[in-house]
């Protein structure tokens, strides 16, 4: 052995101390034999401070084996091995390879090669992240590209509709104005109004997206009754909607978007309902109003139910129910800002209910 001794102190041990990676001889008990400057220098010690000790309790520091070790691996299957491991002393990632030794035909140890890859590990994390990133970019632009598409032809089919509705009044009335019955020019005014109110919610929806994107969905609270703000917006609806709520329900909050959350969800309740009844139920629950919208429709697979309050995602496979997939964004946000929570519940076929909870007051 002192023939070993002289073989890795006095030959090779100079050459193993001009390599800048950590190279280590264990015997097979894993206590240290050599180990070169790069390795003192890394557990700030010196070569005869290491020499001796089991290599776990200095290079890990534990009080046994590594299971992923590489050393123990090449001493007991007689080939090399390697791993790859975060030192718990120095937080650095090392790149381990181990090669048994022997000598006159015994294995006396085995050889560690440790080369500290923290640099490379660091920029494969950042390069991970510019991946991440650019696929969200991607993703984003996609849904910008498939927004505007589907934007203008959204806002276009309104507006078509509304130069028919004026060109037909317009033509009748320059005909022969008096013969035209009252009825027909107030029904043709109304469909008007209609698709102005369709065009108008669409233009609201997109100067939200604009507001919400900038973080800029600023509350105007006020104190009114959400019992008939309730009322109110059901009955707008050209819809049987059963209405159930307490007396009243005082609260502080923004009525313009309370309205518009009310308003959105009742619509999807209506479109998706397959005309079956809907319900509006407003109800106090201890510190919060509770209010929940409730239809017997086509519902909504759970496995959907997270990405349906996300911008521009719809479910539905019906080509035919047209929407931005802007409305429970909206919603959600609103909400948020009230500080409250939305929840859905439902089955495919069986209906969908959707609770916001809404502390009383914005700020309380
Ligand atoms: N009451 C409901 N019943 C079934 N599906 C619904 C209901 N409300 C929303 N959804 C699903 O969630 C998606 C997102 O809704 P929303 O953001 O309001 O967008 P839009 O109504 O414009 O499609 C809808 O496309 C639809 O697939
Ligand atoms: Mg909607």
């Amino acid at each position: 052995m002192s023939d070993l001794a002289d073989l890795l102190h006095n030959q090779i041990g100079p050459v193993l101390d001009a390599v800048q990676d950590n190279i280590a001889i264990m015997g097979p008990d894993l206590s240290i034999l050599f180990a070169n400057k790069a390795t003192a220098d890394h557990f700030k010690s010196t070569r005869q401070e290491l020499k001796g000790r089991k290599c776990y309790t200095v290079f890990q520091p534990r009080n046994s084996p590594c299971e992923d070790c590489p050393v123990v691996a090449a001493l007991k299957t007689g080939k090399p091995a390697s791993c790859r491991k975060t030192s718990d002393t120095s937080g650095a990632d090392f790149e381990i390879y181990a090669a048994p030794l022997s000598f006159q035909g015994e294995v006396f140890g085995a050889m560690e090669f440790a080369r500290d890859v923290s640099a490379r590990s660091r920029i494969e994390d950042s390069e991970r992240r510019a991946q991440e990133l650019l696929s969200q970019l991607q993703k984003a632009l996609a849904a910008r590209d498939e927004f505007l598409s589907i934007a203008s032809h959204e806002l276009k089919t309104p507006l078509t509709a509304l130069r028919l509705q004026t060109d037909l009044l317009t033509r009748l009335l320059t005909r022969t104005p008096e013969d035209v019955p009252r009825e027909r020019i107030i029904e043709s005014l109304r469909r008007t109004r209609a698709d102005i109110d369709r065009l108008t919610g669409l233009i609201d929806d997109l100067l939200d997206v604009t507001r919400i994107s900038a973080r800029k969905l600023a509350l105007t609270p006020e104190t009114f009754d959400l019992v008939e703000l309730g009322r109110d917006v059901a009955d707008r609806f050209d819809y049987a909607i059963a209405f159930e709520a307490p007396p009243s329900l005082p609260g502080c909050w923004d009525r313009g978007r309370i309205d518009q959350v009310l308003t959105n969800l009742l619509s999807n309740a209506v479109k998706y309902g397959a005309k079956k009844p809907v319900a509006l139920v407003l109800r106090l629950n201890g510190p919060l109003v509770e209010i929940a919208v409730r239809d017997q429709g086509i519902g909504i697979p759970p496995e959907h139910h997270g990405r349906i309050f996300e911008r521009f995602e719809r479910v539905t496979e019906n080509e035919a129910i047209k929407g931005f997939g802007l409305g429970l964004w909206i919603v959600r946000n609103i909400v948020e800002a009230h500080r409250g929570r939305i929840a859905v519940e439902s089955q495919p076929g069986q209906g969908s209910t959707f609770t916001v909870s809404l502390p009383l007051t914005p700020r309380s």
